[in-house]
């Protein structure tokens, strides 16, 4: 099968080192794809929102399937447009209609309510409407949970301590803080707990739960600093037992998938699911138990840096049963070991930072797995830092602890300068329970 991959960040890398494993991987295509992708497959100088190429370069290298890694294409409605006229093309990710789980945090806290899922209790608000939000914000406890309702590059979340504060940051959000995207702002309870990141893949009727990810979103070690897209991700996560992974497929996974099936929601592709673990009782719900922060509806990134990983069987059999609606036929097979992936970014980061820094010794990591996130090729053909998230170093080991390990040691053979990563990945899970 042709494959064409879409997206150009670490996710995008791994999903691509996981396609090409795949005896069905005839041909595999990257757009645009970035520095690390060429190892898997030909990088193609198209942008994943720019519909009208697409559908061209399908047509003309006879695609078969298409992969869409992240969200924009599909809140802009990539599956319509290509669909539209290649109505048989197989393409992993939801509609148009779907993606409005992760493009409107207001949709997504509707369909939660409507289909009994657990999660904040929440009040959604225009400009119009400030005096009738800040009555409901009283009537909260602190901290008090503002997001912007549309995409704000996962930055419209504000927790804020005091109600005078909260009070004045709304104001400011609905005054265009975040542009369009907070025009409407979703006022929420906070849920105090720990957070996880579990991913479904369905096809719109079965599912599979693929390994569970904790995300390490802030710059400094300790869970310190602004956050990031992502400082590194481990899996498994020791407090995702068996009782609370139970309780996320009944109260969350089933009525999930139910509720796309009953409100006519197509959706072929991956569920991310940012949940807390409960750590007191709140509305009807127990210390312990699970609750829906947000959906997304692709894989996360670098969480995908360590499910791709831990994923044994064949991605490109279990995406062709996404689309053609048999996923229940295909068998996902998880890898035993523990994953830790550890993020290497730019000095700066996630402030300013500089782009085009030599990137050296990567030839010489030998036991983990670099998946390229910002990062590009300069005149001379060197391969050059151009993000903030450069490369990612992905280790497997008996536990946590050994999988970190590894990364570290991975992490101190690539060089560039300004570079730097957090140690700490995982480490507070390793004696979760003991
Ligand atoms: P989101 O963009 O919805 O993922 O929110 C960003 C982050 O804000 C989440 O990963 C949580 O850490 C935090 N957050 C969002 N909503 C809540 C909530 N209701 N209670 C506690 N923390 C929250
Ligand atoms: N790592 C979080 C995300 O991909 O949104």
């Amino acid at each position: 099968m042709k494959i064409l991959l879409l997206g150009s960040g670490g996710r995008e890398c791994a999903i691509a080192w996981k396609l090409a494993q795949s005896p069905k991987c005839e041909k595999l295509f990257i757009a645009p794809g970035n520095a690390g992708t060429i190892a898997y497959g030909e990088n193609v100088p198209m942008k994943a929102t720019d519909f009208d190429a697409i559908a061209a370069f399908v047509q003309e290298k006879g695609i078969e399937m298409v992969v869409v890694g992240p969200e924009d294409p599909l809140v802009k409605g990539i599956v319509e447009a290509l669909h539209a006229t290649m109505p048989s093309l197989k393409i992993v990710g939801p509609s148009k209609a779907a993606a409005q789980l992760e493009g409107s945090k207001d949709f997504c806290k509707q369909f939660m309510t409507r289909n009994g899922i657990p999660t904040a209790r929440y009040q959604s608000f225009t400009a119009a409407e400030y005096d009738e939000a800040c009555k409901f914000l009283e009537t909260l406890q602190a901290p008090y949970v503002l997001k912007a309702d549309g995409l704000a590059a996962g930055k419209g979340v504000l927790i804020i301590n005091s109600l005078e504060e909260a009070k004045q940051e709304l104001k400011e959000m609905l005054n265009g803080m975040f542009g369009a995207a907070s025009a409407t702002v979703v006022i929420e309870e906070f849920m105090s707990g720990i957070e996880c990141s579990v991913f479904v893949l369905t096809d719109g009727e079965h599912y599979k739960i693929l390994p569970v990810a904790k995300d390490y979103k802030r710059i400094g070690e300790g869970d310190t600093g602004l956050n990031t897209g992502g400082m590194g991700n481990c899996s498994p996560v020791p407090f995702a037992d068996d009782e609370f992974m139970q309780k996320v497929e009944e109260r969350i996974v089933k009525p999930t998938i139910e509720g796309l099936k009953k409100e006519n929601l197509e959706y072929k592709g991956f569920i991310f699911l940012g949940l807390i673990r409960m750590d007191r009782d709140i509305q009807c719900y127990h210390a312990g138990d699970p609750m829906v922060i947000e959906y997304n509806v692709r894989m996360g990134d670098p969480e995908t840096e360590v499910v791709m990983p831990r994923i044994k069987s064949d991605l490109v059999d279990l995406l062709d049963g996404v689309c053609c609606g048999n996923l229940n036929e295909k068998t996902l097979e998880v890898d035993e070991r523990a994953a830790v992936t550890v993020v290497l970014v730019s000095g700066g980061y996630p402030g300013d930072y500089e782009k085009g820094k030599v990137m050296t010794g990567m030839e010489n990591v030998k036991d983990s797995i670099l998946f390229h996130a910002g990062t590009a090729f300069n005149a001379e053909g060197e391969t050059v830092t151009a993000g903030g998230r450069v490369i990612c170093v992905t280790s497997y080991g008996k536990d946590l602890a050994e999988a970190l390990a590894q990364s570290m040691k991975g992490a101190e053979q690539v060089q560039f300068e300004g570079k730097y990563y957090r140690r700490d990945i995982g480490k507070d899970l390793q004696n979760w329970g003991k």
